[in-house]
């Protein structure tokens, strides 16, 4: 029995029904596609559609229907082809002929609409602290690796050196961000669809307000044409989701990077490391291989959704359909990554003797440019100077610190002996103190900085 067979005589081909059918997808919407029914039959009784008897025998019915899908008692028929329908056709099994009057005034289009943003603004807190649990462990880490210094690349070379509390806060701020994009799409996210019928409205008289304030949204929305066909927080999600995907993909890289056996920063932890069938001496890191692997899918499922709906006139087109199971994964998705890489960071064990041991010399000479500048020299001859001593030094073939002051002062008079202080990493540090810099003091301010969001977010 299908909703809409009233009009045809023949059935679907069972390749073509397969096709149409979403319900192994939607099932997940069952709890508030009952949630959006039962709100909908106080709506129709208070438009006086059905009698308030009425509406509590079909609340009080797909309250049954509910408590068999969560036991797992229900049982799905070859002929539901989504959510909506088994819904509708067990409440019919329980309740009778009755059943038939929960659809009034409403269409599968507003109905489903409505469902997705429900079940949406349902998983966005957990999405939320899954984030919030992340930044903590780099606030941790942070914490916990004051003082560390590595060198600082751009380029993959060596370019100034940095505190590694900044590095991981550096990670802390792009998913701050990742956090406060999630609470800007909530706003968008409630506005309600339902009482918008099939495109043009419903044909009763429903209070949408009073109906959004039952179902938690802040407002109807404002355009049923809109409404039904708007799928612009799909978007929305599957971007925040791919960009966080991007987030811990570069994360993912550095941590790689770090731990091979040149670079010698990081050990990963067993629990987040696996081994070779072949070579006994490995120990390799799928889990972050994965997350920087796993966060292409993410990105396919954004480009998917946006090229759906770039061909799509108005109103409802079943290519909509495909929304969910794009959003379904990349919420699985997410809420997988997160904890991995928030375990794999927490654990892992960092070198500070490697770290310290790979900053080459030539790090500091932004630090000698900045020395001459601090003599009088424009940066620019400054800049120019330094560079010099570095191909000079090259040319001798001994390090920029052996480089005798005679050679210096052949390049620029202005260097003077004191030159050699500026070889100090604790200094070049600690002269970047301005906010936001790498110095001890700023990154102390930055680590309560990231503290206070954490804690305002709750
Ligand atoms: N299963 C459908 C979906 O997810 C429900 C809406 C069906 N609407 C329609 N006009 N056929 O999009």
């Amino acid at each position: 029995m299908k909703l809409w067979e009233g009009r045809f005589s023949g059935s679907l081909d069972p390749l073509a029904a397969r096709l149409n059918d979403s319900l192994p997808v939607d099932q997940r919407l069952a709890a508030v596609d009952v949630a959006g029914s039962q709100a909908w039959a106080r709506a129709l009784a208070r438009a006086g559609v059905v009698s308030w008897f009425e509406a509590s025998l079909l609340v009080d019915g797909l309250q049954e229907v509910l408590e068999e899908l969560q036991m797992g008692d229900f049982v799905f028929q070859p002929g539901d082809e989504d959510i909506h329908t088994a819904v509708e056709r067990r409440l019919g099994e329980l309740i009778g002929p009755l059943a038939g009057k929960l659809h009034t005034g409403r269409s599968r289009n507003d109905q489903v609409a409505t469902d997705f943003r429900l079940w949406m603004s349902g998983i966005l807190p957990r999405m939320h602290f899954l984030l919030a649990e992340l930044q903590e462990t780099l606030v941790d880490r942070a914490d916990r690796d004051l003082g560390v210094i590595l060198p600082g690349y751009t380029h993959y070379q060596q370019a100034q050196p940095l505190l590694l509390s900044h590095w991981w806060l550096s990670h802390f701020w792009s998913l701050e961000r990742d956090r406060e994009r999630l609470a800007d799409l909530e706003k968008r996210l409630c506005q309600m669809p339902l009482g918008s019928g099939a495109l043009a409205g419903t044909g009763f008289p429903i209070d949408r307000f009073s109906l959004a304030a039952d179902l938690g949204f802040d407002a109807p929305a404002p355009n049923s044409l809109d409404a039904i066909s708007d799928r612009d927080f799909v978007v929305e999600f599957l971007f925040w989701a791919a960009l966080v995907g991007v987030h811990l993909s570069r994360l993912a890289e550095a941590l790689i990077l770090y731990s091979t056996a040149e670079f010698g920063y990081l050990t990963l932890a067993d629990a987040y490391s696996t081994g070779s069938s072949l070579m006994p001496q490995k120990k390799n890191p799928d889990p972050l291989e994965l997350t920087r692997g796993k966060s292409a899918e993410l990105l396919g499922r954004l480009t998917a959704m946006l090229a759906t709906l770039k061909g799509l006139p108005s109103a409802y087109d079943k290519d909509l359909q495909e929304d969910k199971a794009q959003v379904f994964a990349a919420a699985d998705l997410i809420a997988l990554l997160l904890p991995v890489m928030s375990g794999a960071i927490a654990t892992l064990e960092a070198h500070p003797e490697r770290m310290r041991s790979a900053l080459n010399c030539t790090i500091l000479a932004t630090d000698l440019a900045d020395y001459l500048v601090e003599r009088g020299v424009p940066f620019r001859k400054a800049h120019q100077a330094v560079g010099a001593a570095v191909r000079k030094a090259e040319e001798l073939r001994i390090a920029l610190t052996d480089l005798p002051l005679e050679e210096w002062q052949a390049i620029q008079p202005a260097f003077g002996p004191d030159l050699f202080l500026a070889f100090d990493p604790e200094r070049a540090l600690a002269r970047r103190a301005a906010y936001g810099g790498t110095a001890p003091e700023a990154v102390a301010v930055q680590l309560e900085e990231a503290r206070a969001r954490l804690a305002a977010s709750g």
